[in-house]
């Protein structure tokens, strides 16, 4: 069913295994993903309501989305959402924040055409703008959209339809506004992974990274005993590759010479000048103790006094 072409690799061939389980590894693989909650209407104006996570936003100007409602696996049978679309192309694409899980979960399971999720999840509705399907008002994101392809990928049991829709109007709760932003704690997102795990974009799971101005030097411009260190991470040395500009030796003393006289004002700099106080009685710990006060600093997104603190280990 597998082969391992590589070591350490499973290599698999989706032509040759059964769909459940390339379904699985796409599940598992490519997540977690964003859920869009869509609502679409029939032709003869019965509301239906199902979250699609196969599902992201592919371009701003103008805006577009898509999501892919499959045929099933078993029967070959198309969503309601996919025959409302093919005769009604609107819909409205909604997020889904945490406190809305479980009635999108019961939103989710397969009720006839003519009953509504919306009034079975217990979902509020409110009027949409320019499309037809109506929104659901318990969401704090919406967006109205017409749908201007839908993009067979298959056409057999298990496919997708990729369901590319133009964004017409944002809606967005003020609640979940913070200066003109929305602000990822107040929104509380949920994402899909594989199998039932499920990811909550709020608390610790959300964090800052300023994004790399410039062009980095790369890790291949960093000196060797920096690239070969068994302390720093791959993503130390990545910290390290996006500075700009290497320190010359005369900078590099320089700035541990202050760091000497000016004293000890962060942990980091304590470890390292510990360090640097017993390179001579115990030069394989110093060197270990002042490699970890520069991990320490690109942890504290310090990578000026990281580099200085490295390039100044060569030497000793
Ligand atoms: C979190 C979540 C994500 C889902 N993502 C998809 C998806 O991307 N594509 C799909 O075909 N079905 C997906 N489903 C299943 C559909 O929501 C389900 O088949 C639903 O009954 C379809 O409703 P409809 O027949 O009213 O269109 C997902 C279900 C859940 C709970």
């Amino acid at each position: 069913m597998v082969s391992s072409e590589e070591k350490g690799f499973i290599s698999i061939d989706p032509d040759q295994n059964p769909l459940k389980e390339v379904h699985n590894l796409l599940l598992g693989g490519v997540s977690p993903r964003p859920i869009a909650l869509v609502s679409t209407i029939s032709e003869d104006g019965n509301d239906n309501l199902a979250p699609f996570s196969f599902f992201n936003a592919f371009g701003a100007n103008p805006p577009y989305v898509a999501f892919s409602p499959a045929y099933s696996g078993k029967d070959g049978s198309a969503k309601d959402t996919l025959l409302n679309l093919e005769k009604v192309p609107e819909c409205v694409v909604h997020a889904v924040p945490f406190d809305l899980l479980d009635q999108v979960l019961l939103s989710s399971t397969a009720y006839k055409p003519e009953q509504s999720e919306f009034i079975k999840a217990g979902l509020e509705t409110l009027d949409s703008e320019v499309v037809k399907p109506k929104r659901v008002k318990n969401s704090p994101f919406h967006m109205e959209c017409q749908v201007e392809q839908i993009i067979p990928l298959g056409g057999t049991n298990g496919s997708g339809n990729l369901v590319l829709c133009r964004v017409v109007r944002f809606h967005v709760a003020e609640a979940v506004m913070q200066e003109g932003r929305i602000n990822p704690e107040l929104l509380d997102l949920i994402g899909r992974n594989g199998f039932n795990y499920y990811t909550r974009a709020s608390g610790t799971a959300l964090f800052e990274v300023d994004k790399p101005t410039g062009q980095g030097l790369g890790i291949d411009q960093l000196p060797a005993h920096i690239r070969d260190s068994e302390i720093l991470s791959g993503n130390d040395l990545g910290k390290l590759g996006q500075l700009e500009t290497m320190p010359d030796e005369q900078g590099v003393k320089e700035f541990i010479g202050n760091l000497k006289t000016s004293g000890v004002e962060l942990k980091y700099h304590n470890l390292f000048l510990h360090g640097l106080d017993s390179v001579n009685s115990n030069p394989i710990q110093a060197r270990k103790d002042m490699e970890i006060a520069a991990k320490v600093a690109l942890s504290a997104n310090d990578p000026e006094f990281a580099i200085h603190a490295l390039l100044f280990l060569a030497d000793l």
